[in-house]
């Protein structure tokens, strides 16, 4: 999936300077101020595997007096401990959460509930001007491949009507009718990431937020066998049968040789298990694994 507008790499430097581009993001942030205009709750998907790095703090200024719901996505690739405290966490400082699975639709059936639960004080407003069955204008944002898109057809696939152009409805702006009482702004708005610290921008490197390319992918492997000698050696081990190794530089030789990662006359072939390794945390081939802990 394209991740527009992110980052460049630095000369030589690689992952010490990720650098964000905001021109890219001006006219996108733009279009999302007018759409929030037409919407009572705002959805934020987050990666459940970095919840805070894969959050845009500016949500909170752009969807000002809007109704807010915050999805934990990709639960199926997290760790299950840490997803219910970051749930938690989100709860404490008065949002509502809930953990889904675009993929395979898991928890979305809570969601209709739980947005009129959110909207409640709406609901009981249009009712007290006697607007009676208005539905709830609801949109998708999260920063790039957490997942919008997927949420959005999972919806479309099940119940759907579009409810595009018609007289009185705003013009221009797809609707789609989850059902009585939900519509859906069919288009997304993307957030940007924020890379104010410097483990912001490798965190959603490593989860695959952001392009390969702008960074050294030799560095980020190297990182990605450091944070799981700490935190999950036992995964990593099972899943390439050697053991951990002091540095992370030994480790990644030793994963080249199992996987048989190897250049012309023999010689390791890192980028080669670099790049494997990259792929296989991406993709939870590892195991489940969550990069930030609420407690830390
Ligand atoms: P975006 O619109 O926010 O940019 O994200 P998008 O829906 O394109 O999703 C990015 C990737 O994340 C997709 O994978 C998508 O299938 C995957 N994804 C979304 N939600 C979930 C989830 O809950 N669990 C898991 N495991 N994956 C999820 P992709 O590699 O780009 O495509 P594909 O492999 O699905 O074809």
């Amino acid at each position: 999936m394209e991740t527009d507008g992110l980052g460049q790499r630095g000369a030589e430097s690689g992952i010490m300077n990720i650098q964000w581009y905001p021109g890219h993001m001006t006219k996108a942030r733009r279009t999302m101020q007018e759409d929030i205009k037409l919407i009572d709750i705002v959805i934020e998907l987050v990666d459940a595997r970095a919840p805070l790095s894969s959050k845009n703090p500016d949500i909170d200024d752009l969807a000002k007096n809007k109704f807010r719901l915050i999805l934990l996505n990709k639960v199926d690739m997290a760790d299950e401990q840490y997803t219910q405290a970051w749930e938690n966490y989100f709860k404490e400082r008065g949002f509502s959460a809930a953990r889904i699975n675009a993929k395979t639709g898991a928890g979305m059936k809570q969601l209709t509930p739980l947005i009129q639960e959110v909207c409640r004080e709406k609901l009981e407003r249009d009712k007290k001007r006697g607007i009676l069955n208005r539905p709830i204008r609801a949109m998708i944002v999260g920063i790039p491949n957490v997942g919008k898109s997927t949420f959005i057809n999972s919806f479309t696939k099940r119940t759907v009507t579009k409810v595009g152009n018609r007289p009185g409805v705003t013009k221009g702006k797809q609707w789609i009718r989850l059902n009585k009482s939900v519509e859906l702004l069919d288009t997304p708005g993307i957030l940007w990431p924020k890379f104010e610290d410097q483990q912001v921008g490798i965190r959603l490197a490593m989860i695959g937020s952001i392009r390969e390319e702008i960074l050294n992918t030799g560095e980020l492997a190297l990182r990605i066998i450091d944070f799981m000698k700490t935190n999950y050696r036992q995964l990593f081990e099972n899943r390439y049968g050697i053991e951990m190794q002091d540095k992370a530089a030994d480790t990644l030789a030793q994963l080249a040789i199992a996987r048989n990662c190897k250049l012309k006359g023999d010689a390791l072939d890192y980028d080669k298990a670099s790049l494997l390794l990259l792929e296989e945390f991406r993709n939870a081939k590892i195991g489940r694994i969550t990069l930030e802990r609420p407690d830390l």
